[in-house]
């Protein structure tokens, strides 16, 4: 199959809409769609990417009624984070409704959420006209894509088309927040953070990860973010080191010239901006040994603390 790259919205949507798999532009990671209520063109996201079938997708909306349509209630607590975080970087996890199918929940009676911001993401899911099932755009356990180029590395003449809509500025993907218990459970970290998410749900309402946490998120089970190069957690840029290596890290190493690739982050979000893409180009020149520096697990720390310990332990 060939795979067209388009800057247009609505051509990629009329695509989506005849039954074929769609990367598009979000703020957070390109996501590979397909209409949510066929589940024939759903099965081809699942091929694409060679996800196994017991790991479920994410449904993207354009608009609040939409929502739903996908869920078939929005618990109180579903709302007010709808009223603070739509469109934004969170998935909410709620009770699904009949019109979705089985495939994109992989069989749950609970379906994930998500209104993108992304004004790319945004025209395209308006076009569609229909909620959009997508996980990330990368094949099943590598990094997830950031870029167009990411997506066609790992799924060029898989899918029928590509939406081109520049860098993600986020870089990782979405909080995802299952809202059918009380308190809710913070099931994966994302740039919505903890504590953004007790400004709206006040703490005793809200729980983030333990074990328990770890076998309701389905997505956890699997292997994650892996490069080919081996990722090891630093607390300081490493000064000694055999073979070819690369870093990415807030504080710069005195010895910069000897990595063969040093990403200098000056804040956690261009450190979540950068990390996959990071991740990618060191694939790309046969980097042996990927050092990640640790960061402090608040905010959006937590989160690139989640993707690089699953990376290191991917290995
Ligand atoms: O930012 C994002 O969330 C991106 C963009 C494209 O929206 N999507 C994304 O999808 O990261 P994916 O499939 O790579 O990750 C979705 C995660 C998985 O860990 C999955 O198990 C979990 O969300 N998930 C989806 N539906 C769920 C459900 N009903 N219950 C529990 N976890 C769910
Ligand atoms: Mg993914």
């Amino acid at each position: 199959m060939k795979t067209i790259v388009t800057d247009s919205p609505a051509d990629a949507a009329a695509f989506l809409r005849a039954g074929e798999v769609v990367a598009f532009p979000t703020e957070t990671v390109y996501g590979l769609g397909a209409d949510a209520v066929n589940p024939l063109a759903v099965e081809k996201i699942f091929t694409a990417k060679g996800r196994p079938s017991d790991n479920p997708l994410i449904v993207h909306v354009a608009t609040h009624a939409q929502i739903h349509d996908v869920a078939s209630f929005v618990p109180a607590s579903a709302r007010k984070l709808i009223d603070a975080f739509f469109p934004g970087p969170l998935t909410l996890v709620l009770p699904k409704s009949e019109r979705i199918p089985d495939v994109v929940t992989a069989g749950l009676s609970t379906v994930g959420v998500r209104m993108p911001r992304h004004p790319i993401c945004h025209e395209f899911l308006e076009a569609c006209g229909r909620p959009v099932a997508a996980p990330s755009a990368n094949r099943s356990g590598r990094p997830s894509s950031t870029t167009h180029e990411a997506v066609l590395q790992d799924l060029d003449g898989r899918i029928r088309c590509v939406l081109r809509g520049g860098r993600s500025p986020v870089g990782l993907e979405s909080t995802v927040v299952d809202c059918t218990s009380d308190p809710v459970v913070v099931l994966r970290t994302g740039a919505v953070s903890a504590a953004d998410l007790a400004e709206v749900v006040s703490l005793s309402h809200l729980r983030t990860s333990d074990n328990a946490v770890l076998a309701r998120s389905p997505g956890t089970r699997h292997r994650h973010y892996a490069p080919r190069g081996r990722v090891v957690l630093v607390d300081a840029p490493p000064t000694k080191f055999a073979g070819p290596a690369a870093y990415i890290g807030l504080d710069a190493p005195s010895n910069a010239g000897t990595f063969r690739i040093a990403e200098i982050a000056p804040s956690l979000e261009a450190y979540a901006h950068e990390i996959f893409d990071f991740m990618r180009r060191c694939d790309e020149i046969g980097v042996e040994v990927i050092y990640c520096q640790r960061v402090a697990p608040q905010g959006l720390g937590a989160a690139i603390m989640d993707r690089i310990r699953r990376a290191a332990d991917a290995g």
